[in-house]
Protein backbone atom coordinates (compact mmCIF):
# COMPACT_ATOMS: atom_id res chain seq x y z
CA UNK A 1 0.00 0.00 0.00
CA UNK A 2 1.20 3.42 -0.77
CA UNK A 3 2.68 5.80 2.15
CA UNK A 4 1.41 8.50 2.58
CA UNK A 5 2.46 11.58 3.29
CA UNK A 6 3.73 15.01 3.52
CA UNK A 7 7.06 16.92 1.79
CA UNK A 8 8.22 20.16 3.61
CA UNK A 9 10.88 21.72 1.04
CA UNK A 10 13.06 24.40 -0.23
CA UNK A 11 12.27 23.35 -3.53
CA UNK A 12 16.17 23.43 -5.33
CA UNK A 13 18.20 20.47 -7.19
CA UNK A 14 17.79 17.27 -5.21
CA UNK A 15 14.56 18.57 -3.51
CA UNK A 16 12.81 18.97 -7.35
CA UNK A 17 14.32 15.10 -7.04
CA UNK A 18 12.60 14.09 -4.07
CA UNK A 19 9.07 15.68 -5.45
CA UNK A 20 9.50 13.74 -8.27
CA UNK A 21 9.78 10.95 -6.29
CA UNK A 22 6.54 11.53 -4.45
CA UNK A 23 4.82 11.89 -7.87
CA UNK A 24 6.07 9.08 -9.65
CA UNK A 25 7.11 5.98 -7.39
CA UNK A 26 3.51 4.21 -7.23
CA UNK A 27 4.46 3.33 -3.47
CA UNK A 28 4.76 6.91 -2.52
CA UNK A 29 1.39 8.95 -1.86
CA UNK A 30 1.95 12.61 -1.59
CA UNK A 31 -0.42 14.38 0.30
CA UNK A 32 0.85 17.88 0.36
CA UNK A 33 3.89 20.06 -0.51
CA UNK A 34 4.96 22.56 1.87
CA UNK A 35 7.28 25.53 0.98
CA UNK A 36 9.86 26.69 3.90
CA UNK A 37 12.54 29.09 3.52
CA UNK A 38 15.86 27.46 2.84
CA UNK A 39 17.82 27.24 -0.32
CA UNK A 40 16.80 29.98 -2.89
CA UNK A 41 14.59 32.96 -3.01
CA UNK A 42 11.25 31.90 -1.50
CA UNK A 43 9.26 32.51 -4.55
CA UNK A 44 12.16 31.19 -7.02
CA UNK A 45 11.27 27.67 -4.55
CA UNK A 46 7.91 28.23 -5.12
CA UNK A 47 8.22 28.06 -8.85
CA UNK A 48 10.86 25.33 -8.69
CA UNK A 49 8.19 23.50 -7.19
CA UNK A 50 5.55 24.17 -9.04
CA UNK A 51 7.62 23.32 -12.25
CA UNK A 52 8.60 20.08 -10.60
CA UNK A 53 4.63 18.94 -10.63
CA UNK A 54 4.58 20.14 -13.77
CA UNK A 55 7.03 17.94 -15.73
CA UNK A 56 5.76 14.93 -13.27
CA UNK A 57 2.51 15.70 -15.10
CA UNK A 58 0.87 16.09 -11.65
CA UNK A 59 0.40 20.35 -11.60
CA UNK A 60 -3.32 20.91 -9.63
CA UNK A 61 -3.05 17.57 -8.21
CA UNK A 62 -0.90 18.09 -4.98
CA UNK A 63 -1.62 21.19 -3.17
CA UNK A 64 1.89 23.39 -2.52
CA UNK A 65 0.79 25.25 1.01
CA UNK A 66 3.50 28.83 1.05
CA UNK A 67 5.01 28.40 4.93
CA UNK A 68 7.83 30.17 6.59
CA UNK A 69 9.42 33.03 4.60
CA UNK A 70 12.42 33.14 7.10
CA UNK A 71 13.66 30.90 10.10
CA UNK A 72 12.20 31.47 13.52
CA UNK A 73 14.52 34.24 14.86
CA UNK A 74 17.70 34.55 12.29
CA UNK A 75 18.11 36.32 9.16
CA UNK A 76 17.43 33.70 6.18
CA UNK A 77 20.86 32.18 4.53
CA UNK A 78 20.73 31.18 1.03
CA UNK A 79 22.59 28.82 -0.75
CA UNK A 80 22.20 30.46 -3.83
CA UNK A 81 25.91 30.17 -4.43
CA UNK A 82 25.48 26.49 -4.21
CA UNK A 83 22.51 25.60 -6.66
CA UNK A 84 22.20 28.89 -8.22
CA UNK A 85 18.06 28.84 -9.29
CA UNK A 86 17.69 25.55 -7.97
CA UNK A 87 16.51 25.06 -11.52
CA UNK A 88 19.27 24.89 -13.97
CA UNK A 89 17.71 28.21 -15.77
CA UNK A 90 14.50 26.14 -16.36
CA UNK A 91 11.08 27.94 -16.01
CA UNK A 92 7.14 27.63 -16.82
CA UNK A 93 4.69 30.41 -17.14
CA UNK A 94 2.61 30.29 -13.91
CA UNK A 95 -0.13 31.95 -14.89
CA UNK A 96 -3.25 30.96 -13.68
CA UNK A 97 -1.33 28.48 -11.12
CA UNK A 98 -2.24 29.18 -7.57
CA UNK A 99 -0.64 27.79 -4.61
CA UNK A 100 -3.37 27.15 -1.57
CA UNK A 101 -4.25 30.67 0.64
CA UNK A 102 -3.49 28.48 3.85
CA UNK A 103 -0.51 28.40 5.92
CA UNK A 104 1.74 25.19 6.12
CA UNK A 105 1.45 25.47 9.35
CA UNK A 106 -1.90 25.37 9.82
CA UNK A 107 -2.05 23.02 6.89
CA UNK A 108 0.22 20.79 8.69
CA UNK A 109 -1.94 20.72 11.81
CA UNK A 110 -5.30 20.49 10.12
CA UNK A 111 -3.78 17.61 7.96
CA UNK A 112 -2.98 15.44 11.11
CA UNK A 113 -6.13 16.33 12.83
CA UNK A 114 -7.85 15.05 9.82
CA UNK A 115 -5.44 11.64 10.11
CA UNK A 116 -3.63 11.28 12.95
CA UNK A 117 -1.11 8.73 13.58
CA UNK A 118 -1.51 8.66 9.68
CA UNK A 119 0.75 10.71 7.62
CA UNK A 120 4.40 10.93 7.61
CA UNK A 121 6.32 14.18 7.23
CA UNK A 122 9.67 13.94 4.89
CA UNK A 123 11.20 17.22 5.96
CA UNK A 124 14.59 18.67 3.59
CA UNK A 125 14.54 21.95 4.19
CA UNK A 126 15.64 23.92 7.45
CA UNK A 127 12.97 22.86 10.37
CA UNK A 128 11.30 25.96 10.62
CA UNK A 129 7.63 24.98 9.72
CA UNK A 130 7.00 21.94 11.71
CA UNK A 131 8.83 23.82 14.75
CA UNK A 132 6.51 26.56 14.17
CA UNK A 133 3.49 23.94 14.21
CA UNK A 134 5.18 22.50 17.45
CA UNK A 135 4.58 26.04 18.63
CA UNK A 136 1.63 25.80 18.17
CA UNK A 137 0.32 22.61 18.86
CA UNK A 138 2.80 20.82 20.85
CA UNK A 139 0.07 17.81 20.27
CA UNK A 140 1.09 17.91 17.13
CA UNK A 141 3.91 15.45 17.29
CA UNK A 142 1.79 13.13 18.42
CA UNK A 143 -0.64 13.02 15.36
CA UNK A 144 2.63 12.34 12.98
CA UNK A 145 3.29 8.44 12.27
CA UNK A 146 6.99 9.56 11.45
CA UNK A 147 9.24 12.34 10.66
CA UNK A 148 11.91 11.75 8.02
CA UNK A 149 14.39 14.52 8.47
CA UNK A 150 17.50 15.27 6.01
CA UNK A 151 20.24 17.52 7.72
CA UNK A 152 23.15 17.76 10.52
CA UNK A 153 26.16 15.42 10.05
CA UNK A 154 27.19 12.25 12.28
CA UNK A 155 29.71 13.95 13.97
CA UNK A 156 31.48 14.90 10.96
CA UNK A 157 32.50 17.59 8.97
CA UNK A 158 29.20 19.96 8.11
CA UNK A 159 28.69 21.95 4.60
CA UNK A 160 28.03 25.43 5.36
CA UNK A 161 30.47 25.87 8.20
CA UNK A 162 33.32 23.11 9.40
CA UNK A 163 30.30 22.12 12.03
CA UNK A 164 27.49 22.35 10.65
CA UNK A 165 25.10 21.23 7.58
CA UNK A 166 23.11 23.86 5.82
CA UNK A 167 19.50 22.92 7.08
CA UNK A 168 20.45 22.51 10.41
CA UNK A 169 22.36 25.84 10.22
CA UNK A 170 19.56 27.99 8.75
CA UNK A 171 17.00 27.92 11.68
CA UNK A 172 19.16 25.43 14.52
CA UNK A 173 16.32 27.40 16.67
CA UNK A 174 13.75 25.33 14.99
CA UNK A 175 15.44 22.03 14.70
CA UNK A 176 16.29 21.86 18.29
CA UNK A 177 12.52 22.27 19.41
CA UNK A 178 11.85 19.32 16.67
CA UNK A 179 13.91 17.34 18.32
CA UNK A 180 12.90 17.46 21.94
CA UNK A 181 9.31 17.86 20.84
CA UNK A 182 8.57 14.22 20.82
CA UNK A 183 8.77 12.77 17.30
CA UNK A 184 9.56 9.71 15.77
CA UNK A 185 12.32 10.38 14.01
CA UNK A 186 14.61 8.96 11.48
CA UNK A 187 17.82 11.37 10.19
CA UNK A 188 19.54 11.21 7.06
CA UNK A 189 22.56 12.93 7.47
CA UNK A 190 25.15 14.84 5.33
CA UNK A 191 28.21 13.15 6.48
CA UNK A 192 29.52 10.42 6.11
CA UNK A 193 25.65 8.77 4.64
CA UNK A 194 25.29 11.35 1.85
CA UNK A 195 29.09 12.02 0.29
CA UNK A 196 29.59 8.54 0.45
CA UNK A 197 26.47 6.91 -0.60
CA UNK A 198 24.78 9.59 -2.20
CA UNK A 199 26.77 11.05 -4.85
CA UNK A 200 26.51 10.34 -8.51
CA UNK A 201 29.08 10.59 -10.80
CA UNK A 202 29.00 12.53 -14.03
CA UNK A 203 29.03 9.26 -15.88
CA UNK A 204 26.35 8.39 -13.77
CA UNK A 205 24.24 11.58 -14.39
CA UNK A 206 24.82 10.96 -18.26
CA UNK A 207 23.51 7.59 -17.42
CA UNK A 208 20.14 9.25 -16.29
CA UNK A 209 20.20 11.99 -18.84
CA UNK A 210 20.62 9.71 -21.73
CA UNK A 211 16.86 8.15 -21.23
CA UNK A 212 14.78 10.07 -23.65
CA UNK A 213 12.14 11.45 -21.37
CA UNK A 214 11.03 15.04 -19.68
CA UNK A 215 11.69 14.08 -16.70
CA UNK A 216 15.41 12.45 -16.93
CA UNK A 217 16.26 15.65 -18.52
CA UNK A 218 14.89 18.20 -16.38
CA UNK A 219 17.10 15.88 -13.58
CA UNK A 220 20.31 16.58 -15.19
CA UNK A 221 19.75 20.29 -15.72
CA UNK A 222 18.43 20.86 -11.86
CA UNK A 223 21.31 19.11 -11.14
CA UNK A 224 24.40 20.49 -13.03
CA UNK A 225 24.71 23.82 -11.27
CA UNK A 226 24.52 21.73 -8.02
CA UNK A 227 27.11 19.20 -9.35
CA UNK A 228 29.18 21.99 -10.30
CA UNK A 229 29.46 23.43 -7.03
CA UNK A 230 30.42 19.63 -5.41
CA UNK A 231 32.96 18.88 -7.74
CA UNK A 232 34.25 22.74 -6.65
CA UNK A 233 34.52 21.54 -3.03
CA UNK A 234 36.26 18.20 -3.97
CA UNK A 235 32.84 15.87 -3.89
CA UNK A 236 33.35 13.80 -6.80
CA UNK A 237 30.21 14.38 -7.70
CA UNK A 238 26.22 15.40 -7.58
CA UNK A 239 24.62 14.92 -4.09
CA UNK A 240 20.90 13.53 -3.51
CA UNK A 241 20.60 13.94 0.47
CA UNK A 242 16.89 14.68 -0.07
CA UNK A 243 15.80 12.15 -2.76
CA UNK A 244 18.03 9.35 0.00
CA UNK A 245 15.72 10.90 2.46
CA UNK A 246 12.32 9.82 0.76
CA UNK A 247 13.73 7.28 -0.75
CA UNK A 248 14.49 5.52 2.95
CA UNK A 249 10.80 5.59 3.87
CA UNK A 250 9.59 4.33 0.89
CA UNK A 251 12.08 1.26 0.32
CA UNK A 252 13.31 1.02 3.87
CA UNK A 253 15.40 -2.25 1.96
CA UNK A 254 17.64 0.38 1.02
CA UNK A 255 19.00 0.94 4.59
CA UNK A 256 22.32 -1.32 5.52
CA UNK A 257 22.61 0.42 9.01
CA UNK A 258 20.87 2.71 11.47
CA UNK A 259 21.19 3.18 15.22
CA UNK A 260 19.37 4.83 17.69
CA UNK A 261 21.53 8.34 18.77
CA UNK A 262 20.74 11.61 20.73
CA UNK A 263 20.67 14.08 18.51
CA UNK A 264 21.01 17.91 20.08
CA UNK A 265 21.11 20.93 17.94
CA UNK A 266 23.61 23.38 19.12
CA UNK A 267 22.29 26.97 18.92
CA UNK A 268 23.99 29.29 21.41
CA UNK A 269 27.33 29.43 19.45
CA UNK A 270 28.21 31.10 16.44
CA UNK A 271 31.20 28.81 15.67
CA UNK A 272 29.51 25.94 16.11
CA UNK A 273 25.95 27.25 15.12
CA UNK A 274 23.19 24.35 13.75
CA UNK A 275 26.43 21.43 14.92
CA UNK A 276 24.39 18.15 15.34
CA UNK A 277 25.67 16.39 18.44
CA UNK A 278 24.90 12.60 17.79
CA UNK A 279 25.16 10.86 20.86
CA UNK A 280 25.47 6.73 19.80
CA UNK A 281 24.44 5.10 23.22
CA UNK A 282 27.17 5.40 25.52
CA UNK A 283 26.71 8.51 27.23
CA UNK A 284 23.60 7.45 29.23
CA UNK A 285 21.32 10.24 26.97
CA UNK A 286 17.67 8.84 25.99
CA UNK A 287 17.56 8.23 22.91
CA UNK A 288 15.59 10.63 20.42
CA UNK A 289 16.31 9.23 16.67
CA UNK A 290 17.20 6.67 14.35
CA UNK A 291 20.29 7.75 12.74
CA UNK A 292 21.06 6.51 8.82
CA UNK A 293 24.49 4.97 8.67
CA UNK A 294 24.60 3.16 5.72
CA UNK A 295 22.77 2.46 2.40
CA UNK A 296 22.82 0.39 -0.40
CA UNK A 297 24.79 3.26 -2.91
CA UNK A 298 24.36 1.18 -5.91
CA UNK A 299 20.68 0.23 -5.29
CA UNK A 300 20.21 4.39 -4.56
CA UNK A 301 21.39 4.75 -7.95
CA UNK A 302 19.61 1.80 -9.55
CA UNK A 303 16.09 3.51 -8.22
CA UNK A 304 16.61 6.41 -8.80
CA UNK A 305 17.68 5.71 -12.56
CA UNK A 306 14.49 3.70 -12.54
CA UNK A 307 12.07 6.38 -11.77
CA UNK A 308 13.82 9.00 -13.66
CA UNK A 309 12.75 6.24 -16.93
CA UNK A 310 9.11 7.48 -16.24
CA UNK A 311 7.39 8.68 -19.35
CA UNK A 312 5.49 12.06 -18.33
CA UNK A 313 3.18 14.30 -20.16
CA UNK A 314 4.58 17.38 -18.49
CA UNK A 315 1.23 19.99 -17.16
CA UNK A 316 2.83 22.62 -18.96
CA UNK A 317 5.57 23.37 -21.14
CA UNK A 318 9.08 23.69 -19.42
CA UNK A 319 10.96 26.47 -20.98
CA UNK A 320 14.40 25.89 -21.68
CA UNK A 321 14.19 22.15 -21.44
O1 LIG B 1 22.87 20.19 3.31
C1 LIG B 1 22.06 19.58 2.36
C2 LIG B 1 20.69 20.21 2.36
O2 LIG B 1 20.80 21.60 2.07
C3 LIG B 1 19.73 19.66 1.35
O3 LIG B 1 18.43 19.65 1.87
C4 LIG B 1 19.87 20.58 0.16
O4 LIG B 1 18.63 20.99 -0.37
C5 LIG B 1 20.70 21.71 0.70
O5 LIG B 1 20.96 22.85 0.16
CA1 LIG C 1 16.57 20.71 0.70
Amino acid sequence: MAIPFILDTDTAQDDCVAILLGVLDELADLRAVTMVAGNVGFDQQTNNALMTLSVAGALGEVPVFLGCRRPMVREWVSAENVHGDGAGGLSMDITGVSTESEHAVDALLRLTHEEPGELNIVAIGPLTNIAMAVVKDPDFPARVKHLYIMGGSNNARGNITAAAEFNFYVDPDAAKIVFDAGFDITVVPWEPLTVRDAIFSRAQMAEIGAQENPVAQFFQRVCETTLEFDESVGIPGSSHPDSLTVAVMLHPELVVKSAAYRVDIEADSELTRGYSAMSWGIHGLKPNARVIEDVDAAGFFSYIKSMMATKTAPSRAIIGL
